[in-house]
């Protein structure tokens, strides 16, 4: 099966990095909020970002407009009745995504390939809201979508070989790097990047260092782009503390419990850059 008509479910941070990413790859894309307001803060955010490629000389004007053509806005669920493939990126929450999965599976054609980019919930929880859950798998993506080389494809035992060369075939279109894992939570790098994330937390918790001497460390001793507090602030505190708990529930391994701090500074309303402030302030 070949895609050319893409859904997305969600304009956020990595709904919107998704929906240019496709764009710019020649897709016609269809982008679902839920409401006006959100939908256009979504197509917004994809603007600046190709505003930013273009400045940056990495995309043409004549692309970037070719592209923004290419993208089309829509509150309503089922103007993604044609499409080849739908990458979900709402919220983390699985009594939604399994409704919306329903749905999609009542409005898509049905050849259509339903796919989330979950970091943390099961596909196949998910896929089993579906009577195709041979036609569902995970795609997961990294922020900044248009940036980020990596695409982590996870298949459950249920999805179709098919249905993984047609996802193995969009990804590389894409320019994407792939690596597939198994539908565990967390997949490959959540399970290497959460328990590191959280260790920072309580080193920064149990006063071994400041802030910035952790992240400062990182950065130059391991060159990392991002120390592990500046990486959490951009990942979102309350993302990483859900992923933790999620990864935690599943596995019983202390390595996956988030120290007092991450679920304080949550709590707070503290979420990072986001919110306007977390280990640092923005
Ligand atoms: N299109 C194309 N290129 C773009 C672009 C766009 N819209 N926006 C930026 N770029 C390019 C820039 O031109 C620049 O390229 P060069 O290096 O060739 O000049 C590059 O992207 C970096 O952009 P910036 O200069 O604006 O920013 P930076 O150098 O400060 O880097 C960063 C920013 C890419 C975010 C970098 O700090 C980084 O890689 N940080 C780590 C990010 C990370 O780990 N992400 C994964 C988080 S985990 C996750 O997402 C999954 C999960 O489940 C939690």
């Amino acid at each position: 099966m070949t895609i050319e008509k893409v859904g997305v479910v969600g304009c956020g941070l990595m709904g919107s990095g998704i929906v240019e990413t496709c764009a710019r790859a020649g897709y016609t894309v269809v982008v679902r909020e839920i409401d006006t307001a959100c939908l256009q803060k979504g197509l917004d955010r994809v603007t600046k970002s190709m505003h930013k490629g273009v400045s940056r000389g990495k995309l043409d004007q004549e692309d970037m407009d070719a592209a923004l053509a290419c993208v089309q806005g829509t509150t309503d669920l089922t103007a993604l009745a044609d499409v080849d493939l739908v990458i979900e990126a709402a919220i983390e929450n699985m009594a939604l995504k399994q409704q919306l999965f329903g749905q999609l599976d009542q409005i898509c054609k049905p050849e259509t390939i339903l796919a989330s980019n979950t970091s943390s919930l099961c596909i196949t929880e998910i896929a089993s809201a579906t009577r195709r859950p041979d036609q569902v798998l995970g795609l997961h993506f990294f922020n900044p979508v248009p940036v980020m080389p990596l695409l982590e494809i996870v298949r459950t035992f249920q999805t179709s070989e098919e249905t993984l060369e047609t996802a193995r075939a969009f990804g590389e279109s894409l320019g994407k790097q792939m690596v597939l894992a198994r539908d565990m939570p967390g997949f490959i790098v959540n399970r290497l990047l959460i328990p590191y994330l959280l260790d920072a937390v309580a080193m920064l918790q149990n006063g071994l260092a400041s802030r910035e001497d952790i992240d400062t460390a990182v950065k130059l001793g391991l060159n990392h782009p991002m120390g592990p507090l500046t990486l959490s602030d951009f990942i979102g505190l309350d993302t990483i503390l859900f992923i933790a708990d999620a990864m935690y529930k599943e596995f019983r391994d202390p390595r996956f419990v988030a120290p007092p701090l991450l679920r304080q500074m949550v709590l707070a309303g503290h979420l990072g850059r986001k919110s306007g402030r977390g280990f640092y302030d923005y």
